[in-house]
């Protein structure tokens, strides 16, 4: 049965260019749309830009520009961006739209007509300088605990300290360097606590999220009472003007999600189809994709908005962790915050898609861009066992045709088909990582069948032209077949193929049957190899941009935080962040697998900072009879080096070493927690010495 599926990725905002991390958010929707697609069900991708609120106000003022010029020029951007990627929208939209602003309205009436708006003062610090109002995240001053200057309004980065930007000494904002007054305004808020059962039930029933965001939204959340939801902002801001409030203009995340219908809107206008259809209708299946900082919205807020009005709850909310670099946070400084466009000038988009769709799951955790491992595994995977299928078979029939009728492989087509639903159930899922395990499992069958035929060789014999084309023919319906399998992921791969078999890939049961008695075209590379030296290129180039970025600095403070925190003080979701981040299980491993793990009872014998790191602290440890090894430990924020020496861990003692950028480190000390202050290093009993295995 055909379904109707419209699907969504967040919608970017319009104060910054697209950079690798948001791809991961971008790159997996498109991957599920084309799937989708490609199994013959009707699925329609919006998504649109977010270009309300204070930033894009201020950016505007610095720049000496409208608004709408800013949000245009960086649309322009944005669309170029997605189209190197292959991420490709039936609609791609604005929030600063007329669409949108009729959507708001009619949302707000119904929100009003069900006695959910309530009035209160709200004290706010304001900068007098740019006449603005100022989220907590753009005050700045001295820690009012440990004195160090200029920390973030929330909480302090040098010693954890949490207050709210009141405490502070000798605030500014971060703006104009002004000092902040505090202004009493009336908001008006959303009663949430109104919408608590609903949101009980919706989020704890069925399989709308993933099982630890369900937890955690009960955990912190909806175990006590819902506080009212601040949405509105007094003027000046750049936004919508609340029609029954003049001079308040709806807070950005009350139109931003209204976003998503505003784009539908579009996309049905532009052809003939009825808005209904998809937001009104039961068996539309609405899919919204995001990154875990922005949950709360996607999971309280907005189906408390989508209930009272009226429209369609999302079937699923598919969330997912951060990109890392290096296992460390993407930074301007180390040019591993790589712009889009900055990646597709140095390398193929192509590989950037395989390579996070093999870490991809449906786990919450970040996901690591390891450069040395991405280099290798894209050459291995895909050069050399995908491509290398074809193109050690395809030289020896192009331009002839593949035999009449598909000879006997042994079974092997069959049993690739037969894994059809399978992964097509892995795709369903998410589970993009598993998906490519399987489909190289398959590439590596295939590549096994060509090395025992070897066609270079039978060519030679003057009398085994059918057989060569046979063997050439097993070989590239394998390769066709792991090419349909991978085509939501490959797209120019599946073009590639398309053209090289003159055949079009137009269904996913095209796994099923093989081609036979078509021409192969002439044979054109289809994938070069990468290199290190164009990952190399790509990371001075980036740290070349962010240092010609003057404002590289403030835009890395504002990487941190992705939303504008919508609770005024510290109650923002970031608080309790680290509950999402519950690890899932390790797969299965035998008693040899766990021994290859050489742990051991080591003393930290010196600890101290590292220069310029943010995370690590430097652990000399003895492991008994004279030995020691150096280790950087990601663990600065929860211990004291001084209070470490002299204490027992346990440690990885054969950990392949690992040069990083302050040195070798040997080995690893093992510890719980989810980082940043929340890691506890494990400890043997006293009596245990330094040098024991760990069993
Ligand atoms: N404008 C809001 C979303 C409004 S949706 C109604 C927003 N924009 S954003 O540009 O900051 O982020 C867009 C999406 O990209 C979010 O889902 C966010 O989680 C995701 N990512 C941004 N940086 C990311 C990484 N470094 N890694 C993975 N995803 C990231 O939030
Ligand atoms: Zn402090």
């Amino acid at each position: 049965m055909s379904r109707n599926i419209l699907v969504t990725s967040a919608l970017p905002y319009a104060n910054g260019h697209i950079h690798i991390g948001h791809l991961v958010e971008y790159i997996q929707t498109d991957i599920w749309v084309r799937f989708q697609k490609l199994r013959g069900h009707r699925c329609v991708y919006v998504c649109a830009d977010d270009t309300h609120g204070t930033a894009i106000m201020l950016r505007a003022q610095r720049e000496g520009r409208s608004e709408e010029q800013v949000i245009a020029d960086m649309q322009e951007a944005h669309v170029r961006d997605f189209a190197a990627f292959d991420i490709e929208f039936d609609n791609y939209g604005s929030t600063n739209s007329d669409e949108n602003r009729q959507l708001c309205g009619e949302i707000w009436q119904s929100i009003r007509d069900s006695g959910l708006v309530k009035q209160k003062d709200v004290e706010q610090l304001f900068d007098p300088v740019a006449g603005t109002f100022l989220a907590d995240r753009f005050v700045r001053g001295t820690c009012p605990k440990c004195g160090a200057a200029d920390q973030p309004g929330d909480n302090c980065s040098k010693c954890g300290a949490a207050y709210t930007p009141a405490d502070l000494i000798n605030p500014f904002s971060v703006h104009t360097k002004a000092t902040p007054e505090v202004r009493t305004a009336a908001h008006l808020f959303i009663e949430l606590e109104q919408l608590h059962e609903f949101l009980n039930e919706w989020t704890q029933s069925g399989d709308h999220l993933q099982p630890e965001v369900a937890n955690y939204l009960k955990g912190h959340f909806l175990g006590e009472e819902l506080r009212d939801w601040d949405i509105s902002r007094p003027a000046p801001y750049f936004g919508f003007e609340i029609p029954d409030s003049p001079g308040d203009y709806w807070y950005v995340w009350f139109d931003a999600p209204i976003g998503y219908m505003a784009s539908t809107k579009q996309w049905c206008d532009a052809n003939g189809e009825n808005f209904d259809d998809w937001w009104k209708n039961e068996q539309t299946e609405i899919h919204h994709f995001i990154g875990k900082d922005i949950t709360y919205f996607h999971t309280l807020f907005w189906p408390g908005m989508l209930k009272t009005a009226g429209f369609n709850l999302p079937e699923k909310v598919h969330i997912h962790g951060f990109l890392t670099v290096g296992g460390r946070k993407m930074a301007k400084s180390d040019g591993t915050f790589i712009m889009a466009s900055t990646y597709a000038k140095h390398l193929p988009s192509g590989v950037l898609r395989y390579y996070y769709a093999t870490k991809l799951g449906t786990a919450l955790d970040d996901i690591d861009l390891n450069l040395e491992e991405f280099v290798s595994k894209v050459n291995s995977d895909l050069v050399n066992k995908v491509v290398n299928l074809a193109s050690r078979s395809a030289k020896f029939v192009a331009e002839q045709h593949l035999s009449e009728t598909y000879p006997d492989d042994g079974g092997l087509f069959a049993a690739a088909a037969a894994k059809a639903d399978h992964i097509a159930e892995l795709y369903e899922d998410c589970r993009y990582n598993a998906a490519m395990r399987e489909i190289m499992a398959l590439a590596d069958e295939g590549n096994r069948y060509i090395e025992d035929k070897a066609p270079w060789v039978l060519r030679k014999a003057p009398d085994k032209a059918d057989e060569v084309r046979d063997v050439c023919t097993v070989a590239l319906n394998l390769f066709r077949q792991i090419v349909v399998y991978l085509s939501p992921v490959l797209p120019q791969l599946k073009q590639q193929t398309e053209e090289l078999l003159n055949q079009p890939i137009a269904h996913w049961d095209e796994i099923q049957t093989p081609l036979t008695g078509t021409p192969v075209s002439k044979f054109k590379h289809l994938m070069k190899r990468i290199e290190d030296k164009q990952v190399t290129a790509m990371i001075e180039d980036s740290k070349e941009d962010n240092a010609a970025d003057a404002n590289a600095q403030a835009a890395d403070a504002a990487a941190e935080e992705t939303a504008e925190p919508t609770f005024h003080e510290a109650d923002t979701w970031k608080d309790s962040g680290d509950a999402l981040e519950k690890e899932p299980m390790a797969d299965e491993c035998t008693i040899d697998d766990f021994m290859k793990v050489d742990l051991r009872v080591a003393r930290i014998i010196e600890a101290g900072h590292v220069e310029g790191a943010d995370k690590l602290l430097q652990l000399t440890l003895s492991l008994g009879g004279g030995e020691t090894r150096n280790v950087f430990a990601g663990i600065k924020a929860a211990y004291e080096p001084e209070k470490l020496v002299g204490r027992l861990v346990v440690c990885v003692a054969n950990l392949k070493p690992r040069k990083m950028k302050f040195g070798l480190s040997e080995g690893m000390v093992c510890a719980s927690g989810t980082g940043g202050p929340n890691v506890f290093l494990l400890s043997p009993d006293d009596g245990s010495v330094p040098g024991q295995r760990v069993h």
